[in-house]
């Protein structure tokens, strides 16, 4: 049997250092099952790492990809009652390939009712979403997105009203957004709106962060030193300056919650975010076909885009 991967053995800019490879597959060790990979699609947290973003703890040479849904081709005889079911496999090895190996526990088996479109969705940022609103609780608060067009940013903002927030704004910037984040109760604003985020900002409890840089620094002046600002995302490339000690910010990142995080809490966690994500407004997939990887990451790349990109492993 031969797997099909997209690789990257050094750092540098996605485009040029991921490599369509494919090898034949090795053996599969007792206790991990075989997920044939259906669909994974491409997010920030993808393409950063490639990048060397991280370099002082991702080490190439390693398989691209977090996330992404499969179907069970092979499992340890205690887990057999998932063979030819779909799971997320957790835990696992980079996605962007066609057979991902991953521990039996930390496979998160998918409802019927939900599809494989959104399922290869349902880790990275409804997991961070629902993680930042647990840790930042939104209730009573007037809370403020940057990169509110995002998939995060969407979910943030959804659950943020539905935990009792008075208020959610959403910073955006492509007007392609505005419509999405009204139809979700989010009140948009535009990135070149300076005034309009000036005065957002100044009756803001809680902000979450995505883009850093300018925006960042600039809301950080206006915010009342009661606030918490939460960063999450450097999606313009830049850090942020922080002048004073108040308000509090405070950064999030997922990484630091996986190891910590039994097989049951990782279940327990799904069996919330099934029902959530089917109940809220999400952005649409645009599908693409592995070999195809590099128009997908073009597409990923243009912004007032409102799909987002998977690769189709088949
Ligand atoms: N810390 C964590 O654990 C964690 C977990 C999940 C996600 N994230 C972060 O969350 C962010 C969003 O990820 P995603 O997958 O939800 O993104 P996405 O759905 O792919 O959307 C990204 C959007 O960000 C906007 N954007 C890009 N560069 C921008 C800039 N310089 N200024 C303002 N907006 C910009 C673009 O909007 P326009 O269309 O308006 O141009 C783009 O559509 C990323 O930074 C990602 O790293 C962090």
């Amino acid at each position: 049997m031969k797997n099909t991967a997209i690789w990257y053995r050094h750092f540098g800019v996605p485009e040029q250092t991921l490599k369509l490879e494919t090898a034949p597959m090795g053996l599969l060790t007792p206790d991990l099952m075989r997920v044939r990979m259906l669909l994974s699609p491409v997010n920030a947290s993808d393409l950063i790492p490639v990048t060397g973003a991280y370099g002082h703890r991702v080490k190439p040479p390693l398989v691209a990809g977090y996330e992404g849904v499969g179907q069970v081709i092979s499992a340890p005889e205690s887990w057999s009652h998932l063979v030819g079911k779909r799971v997320l496999p957790l835990c696992g090895q980079g996605t962007w390939q066609s057979f991902v190996d991953c521990p039996s526990e930390f496979a998160i088996p998918v409802p019927d009712w939900i599809d494989s479109d959104l399922a290869a969705r349902a880790y990275i940022n409804p997991v961070a979403a629902m993680m930042m609103l647990r840790l930042y609780a939104p209730e009573g608060k007037h809370v403020l997105l940057t990169a509110a067009g995002s998939d995060c940013g969407l979910l943030l903002g959804q659950w943020a009203l539905r935990l009792g927030a008075l208020s959610v704004t959403g910073i955006h910037r492509s007007a392609a957004h505005a419509s999405r984040l009204a139809a979700c109760g989010i009140t948009s604003v535009s990135l070149e709106d300076v005034v309009a985020i000036s005065r957002f900002a100044s009756g803001s409890d809680l902000v979450f962060d995505a883009t850093g840089g300018e925006l960042a620094t600039s809301i950080l002046q206006q915010l009342p030193e009661s606030s918490t600002f939460i960063s999450y995302g450097l999606l313009s490339g830049n850090p942020f300056k922080q002048q004073h000690p108040r308000p509090v910010v405070r950064w999030f990142h997922i990484r630091n919650y996986l190891n910590s995080w039994n097989s049951q809490q990782w279940h327990s966690l799904f069996s919330e975010i099934w029902s959530l994500l089917n109940t809220s407004m999400y952005s649409d997939s645009v599908r693409y076909p592995l070999y195809s990887w590099k128009e997908a990451i073009c597409f990923y790349r243009e912004s007032g885009r409102t799909g987002k990109p998977l690769l189709v492993m088949n």
